[in-house]
């Protein structure tokens, strides 16, 4: 059976059904880990979005949002948490709930797009590896999936990226 899964912005009564989501996938001490350093400020409300069926729209099946990082002073996209609901997982939420989020942020004029996240799967989005682009960036600290991956927007990462830049929290 086809799911008919929408896409809509977080809004507040959303926090608790995701809080559940994210406890269930990354554990309820996911806070500790270093990409939560980027964390610490609000996520950028337009990119903070929610999937569900159509159906039931208030009920929380997925979730993404993106972070405003800075790389010398260059305003990037850091992407995360993006989780979905156990029972839903393989069913096309998180899929929609990328490509949803990388289009807006294009619209939005964003050039770079970072995320702490398993290769295997984000590749079918565009995201790379950073040596593949001859690109190191140093994060302060030891980051779950081994790699930080990069999605260029426009595939100029190189014409505003120094190697060997710190990927810092924007605050
Ligand atoms: C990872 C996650 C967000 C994917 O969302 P999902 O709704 O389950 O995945 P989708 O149904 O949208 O899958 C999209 C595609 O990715 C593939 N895929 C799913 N998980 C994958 C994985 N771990 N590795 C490689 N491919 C994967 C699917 O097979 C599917 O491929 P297809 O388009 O060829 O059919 C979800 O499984 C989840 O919440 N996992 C736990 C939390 C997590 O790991 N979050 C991401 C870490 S940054």
């Amino acid at each position: 059976m086809v799911l008919d899964i929408k896409i809509r912005k977080e809004v507040e009564a959303d926090y608790s059904q995701r809080e559940i989501i994210l406890d269930d996938c990354f554990g309820k001490d996911r806070n500790n880990r270093t990409v939560y350093i980027y964390r610490k400020i609000p996520s950028i409300k337009e990119l903070s979005l929610i999937s569900y069926l159509k159906k039931e729209p208030k009920v929380v099946i997925g979730t993404i949002r993106f972070y405003r990082v800075l790389i010398e002073g260059f305003h990037c996209l850091l992407l995360g948490p993006l989780a979905v609901d156990k029972l839903y997982q393989g069913k096309g939420f998180g899929k929609k709930l990328i490509q949803k989020g990388l289009d807006l942020a294009k619209e939005n004029g964003e050039k770079i797009c970072f995320v702490s996240g398993e290769y295997d799967y984000y590749c079918h989005y565009g995201f790379k590896k950073l040596s593949s682009i001859n690109l190191n960036i140093i994060v302060p600290g030891p980051i779950s999936f081994k790699d930080l991956l990069i999605y260029e927007f426009n595939n100029d990462a190189k014409n505003y990226l120094k190697n060997n830049s710190q990927l810092l929290p924007s605050n």
